[in-house]
Order: C-alpha cells, then sequence, then structure tokens
C-alpha cells in the first residue's frame, strides 16, 4: 500500500499525490528495528525508495515488507565489514540509481564499567560499529551520491556531554560528530549536506536495556530515573527521531550542514 499526504491543487480540482521525499533513493543502516525502522515507515509513507543494511534475521525480513511498497529492499549486511557494504551499496544503486539521502544510523549499547576496568574488546567493538561502521557505508555511498545529497549519522546525546561508566559508547558518539564536521567541510562544494542527529533518550528497547544496566532497576522503573535527568522530563518517541530525519533528508534543510540536530529534551545542556 503507498501511504502518500494527498492534496487538492488551487487551480483545478485535480488531486496532486505528493511526498515530501517522492522519487528519492535512500540508504539507510540499522533500519530493521527502533529508530532506523521508524524512519524507514516514514519515509516511504513520503515516497521515498528505501534500502536497509542491517543483520540477518527476521527484524530485517519484516522490514523488507516495509520498504517494499516503493521500491526498496534490504540487504543483509555487517557494516563493519566493507565487502558487505560495498555489496549493499551495489544493489541500492542497481540500473544505475543515484543514493540522494545515506543515513549511518546501525549502533549497539556499551557494556557499564569503571574506566580501569572497561573491557578493550568491547570498547573496540563500539568503536567498530559507530565509527568505522559510518566510515565504510558513507564512503561506500558516496560516489553515487548526486550534488545536493544528504548524509545524516546517528549520533547521540552521548555525543554532546559525558555519560558515567560509558567510556565506548561516549567516544564513539563524540567521533561521530568529528567524522560529520570533517565531511560537511569536504563535500559543501558539492552542496552535499552532513549532519548528525542526536537523540536523547528514546522510548524504546535499546535504551531500557541500558537504563536498566545503569540503574540496576527494571522496564518502567529504569525509566523513571531517566526521565528524571531530562530537563522535558520524558523520553523521546522513536517517531519524533525520525521526523527529525525527514527535516534533515528532505528540501527544507538545503541549507543546513555541519549541524548537531538535537532532539534530546534539553538533556545535551
Ligand atoms: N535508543 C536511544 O535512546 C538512542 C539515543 C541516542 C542515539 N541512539 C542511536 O540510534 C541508533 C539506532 O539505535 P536504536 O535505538 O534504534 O536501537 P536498535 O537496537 O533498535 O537499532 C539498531 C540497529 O542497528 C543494527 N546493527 C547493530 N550492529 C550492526 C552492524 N554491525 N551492522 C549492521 N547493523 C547493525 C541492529 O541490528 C539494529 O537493527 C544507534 O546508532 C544508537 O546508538 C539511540
Amino acid at each position: 500500500m503507498r501511504l502518500t499526504r494527498v492534496r487538492a491543487t488551487a487551480s483545478s480540482a485535480t488531486v496532486t499525490v505528493m511526498g515530501q521525499l517522492d522519487g528519492l533513493n535512500v540508504l539507510l543502516t540499522g533500519g530493521a528495528s527502533g529508530i532506523g525502522l521508524a524512519t524507514a515507515n516514514l519515509f516511504v509513507s513520503e515516497g521515498a525508495s528505501v534500502h536497509i543494511l542491517d543483520l540477518p534475521g527476521e527484524k530485517l525480513d519484516a522490514a523488507a515488507r516495509v520498504v517494499a511498497p516503493t521500491g526498496g529492499s534490504v540487504s543483509a549486511c555487517d557494516v563493519t565489514e566493507r565487502s558487505q557494504v560495498d555489496a549493499a551499496v551495489s544493489t541500492a544503486t542497481s540500473g544505475g540509481r543515484p543514493i540522494d539521502v545515506v543515513i549511518a544510523n546501525a549502533g549497539i549499547s556499551s557494556p557499564a564499567a569503571p574506566f580501569t576496568e572497561y573491557p578493550l574488546d568491547a570498547f573496540e567493538r563500539v568503536m567498530k560499529v559507530h565509527v568505522v561502521g559510518a566510515f565504510h557505508t558513507i564512503q561506500a555511498a558516496l560516489p553515487h551520491v548526486p550534488d545536493g545529497g544528504s548524509v545524516i549519522i546517528t549520533s547521540s546525546v552521548a555525543g554532546l556531554v559525558g555519560t558515567p561508566q560509558v567510556v565506548a559508547y561516549g567516544t564513539a558518539k563524540h567521533a561521530q560528530i568529528g567524522m560529520m564536521r570533517s565531511l560537511a567541510v569536504d563535500y559543501a562544494p558539492r552542496g552535499i549536506r552532513v549532519n548528525t542527529i542526536n537523540p536523547g533518550p528514546v522510548d524504546n528497547e535499546f535504551q531500557t536495556s541500558f537504563e536498566e544496566r545503569i540503574t540496576g532497576q527494571s522496564g518502567k522503573d529504569a525509566n523513571a530515573i531517566f526521565d528524571t535527568m531530562i530537563p522535558l522530563g520524558r523520553h523521546i518517541p522513536m517517531d519524533d527521531i525520525a521526523h527529525g530525519m525527514l527535516y534533515l533528508a528532505g528540501p527544507h534543510s538545503r541549507n543546513v550542514t555541519s549541524t548537531i540536530f538535537r532532539i534530546d529534551g534539553g538533556m545535551g545542556g
């Protein structure tokens, strides 16, 4: 089913079907669940063709059904493996299609531990998924991005302020902002915009399991403790982040680059 908004034109009785992303081709990592899946749903409803890169499994199979109506597809892909990213980009560009929007969103949580006890293997894995994964995704996609395209990296409020005991995640999310600023300068001459989106605590499984580890409480009790740390006092719905992605992908942000787009309830200070 094609879900697009319908507008009546002023000049005639005809009805024009329009989406903000009609005809755009989007490469999205980590789109099989959470923020990425919410973004895929919204982008399909706005007319985009969305190609999801994520780890294999039932969630990815279900995501294939979400993106099918506008000609999207999914690729089983570990973003830390360059050959897998290259293969997925080939699928997304088959027939010579450009990639108008790149979203490096795949991510994992990190263990919570004091720095002196922090496991190096976990530190390296978190850096690899968030930082090397974004590097592979954007580097593989860029040859297919036309002038005026948009690149979005999902960083975090943890990329803006220190979070106790999660040095891996905090380092990775700050590093993604450095990558964004470097690429924004490099690609501005071609009109390619590069921004991060920085969610605060989101109302989803990824964040709840993190909060349970940090607080030692379960579910809603853990969420309630985190609510007290957010100036607006509540977790952020995934759909709000998806609409932030829509803004950064769409025409209304055509003069926005090198921006840290916070949707964090004020938590980033
Ligand atoms: N949930 C939050 O509160 C929150 C806040 C700020 C930032 N973020 C960031 O948002 C992004 C999405 O997180 P989410 O909350 O939707 O969590 P999620 O776990 O629902 O989604 C993450 C997706 O990334 C995929 N992924 C993980 N490792 C991968 C790999 N090596 N290759 C390909 N795909 C991989 C997972 O399979 C999953 O589908 C992450 O970068 C996360 O760090 C989340």
